[in-house]
């Protein structure tokens, strides 16, 4: 493993379970903060710090001075003002990349996501994989996840479908909920990263993984339902009315308004790719990392209180 390191994305959730695993190891750790609460949360952990924002390219200038490797986690998955999938993972990711070659970094890491590709109907997937492109093409040799939907303590994902169960008395799903996922532990993704960026055998790849079973999204809401011990009855949505955001996101809000809570918003993005199948090879852990993933249902029990 290289011996300075630089996070940007560290505050997310993948980024933190990351943190934790490196913490205490023989690297030093370098994090992107964007405000004096993040630093604070990384100081107060031991890791240093590094004010900037990818957007924001003269910020970004020296923060990578002496470091070899970059891993970059950053992400969105719903665009808000400024924060456009195009500005931060196009942009926001060649704003890094230049900052890395002029630094000499020596090793990128890349965390897009499985289903990554220049024609897919999504932009979230579309603009990540301009960014595979922009991090391939920049010389400096680099390692590219492609991870299925990844699950652990307070997972973004996880923590909307939690919200839209408790909401009211049946369980709204968006389409006929039979698109495909590979749910995967967090701790898990660690143990990949830790292994493909050990051995050395992980610069110039891209490896595309995720858990050990395709599970479609009404099956991932009923285990969720069992991890919950609630039980209630699911009820599909058409998609075109969910996306013109009557039923779906109408009623959702409408049922949290009555209830007197709140439920995230879901957005058109967000609804296209509900309805895109995000699946790999089963066995791609084992066979890539070496070891066996645990299941959907054993990673919802380290972290789901009924
Ligand atoms: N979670 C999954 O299931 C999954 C699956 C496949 C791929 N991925 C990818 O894995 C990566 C990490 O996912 P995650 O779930 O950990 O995401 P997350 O919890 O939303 O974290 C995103 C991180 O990006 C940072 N960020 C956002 N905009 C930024 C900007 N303009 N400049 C600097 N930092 C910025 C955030 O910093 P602040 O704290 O300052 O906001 C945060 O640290 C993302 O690229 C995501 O697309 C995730």
């Amino acid at each position: 493993m290289a011996r300075t390191i630089f996070i940007a994305g560290g505050s997310g959730f993948i980024g933190s379970h990351l943190l934790e695993a490196l913490k205490g190891g023989p690297a030093g750790i370098r994090c992107l903060a964007r405000n004096g609460a993040r630093a604070d949360r990384f100081r107060e952990n031991g890791f240093d710090i590094a004010f900037g924002d990818l957007l924001h390219r003269d910020s970004l200038k020296g923060c990578l001075d002496g470091v070899d490797l970059v891993i970059d986690l950053v992400g969105i998955v719903q665009e808000k003002s400024e924060f456009t999938f195009e500005r931060v993972h196009v942009e926001g990711t060649k704003n890094l990349v230049d900052e890395a070659a002029r630094a000499g970094v020596r090793h990128l890491f890349y965390q897009s996501s499985l289903g990554a590709s220049k024609e897919s109907s999504s932009q979230f997937l579309r603009t990540k994989a301009e960014a595979e492109e922009i991090v391939r093409r920049s010389g400096i040799p680099c390692t590219i996840f492609r991870p299925s939907v990844i699950v652990g303590e307070k997972d973004a994902f996880t923590e909307k479908l939690k919200a839209v169960i408790r909401l009211g008395p049946v369980v709204p799903v968006p389409g006929d909920g039979n698109a495909r996922f590979q749910p995967m532990d967090v701790h898990d993704w660690v143990k990949c990263f830790l292994i493909a960026l050990e051995d050395g055998r992980a610069a110039g790849k891209t490896f595309e993984f995720g858990g050990p079973e395709h599970l479609t999204y009404n099956e991932i809401v009923i285990q969720l339902m069992d991890a919950m011990e609630i039980r209630k009855r699911i009820v599909h949505l058409p998609m075109s009315f969910a996306r013109a955001g009557v039923p779906f996101v109408g009623l959702a809000k409408g049922l949290a308004r009555f209830l007197g809570r709140k439920i995230p918003p879901v957005t058109g993005e967000q609804l296209t790719l509900l309805g895109i199948d995000n699946i790999c090879d089963p066995d791609s852990v084992e066979k890539t990392f070496g070891f066996k993933p645990i299941t959907y249902r054993e990673a919802l029990r380290k972290f789901i209180r009924p």
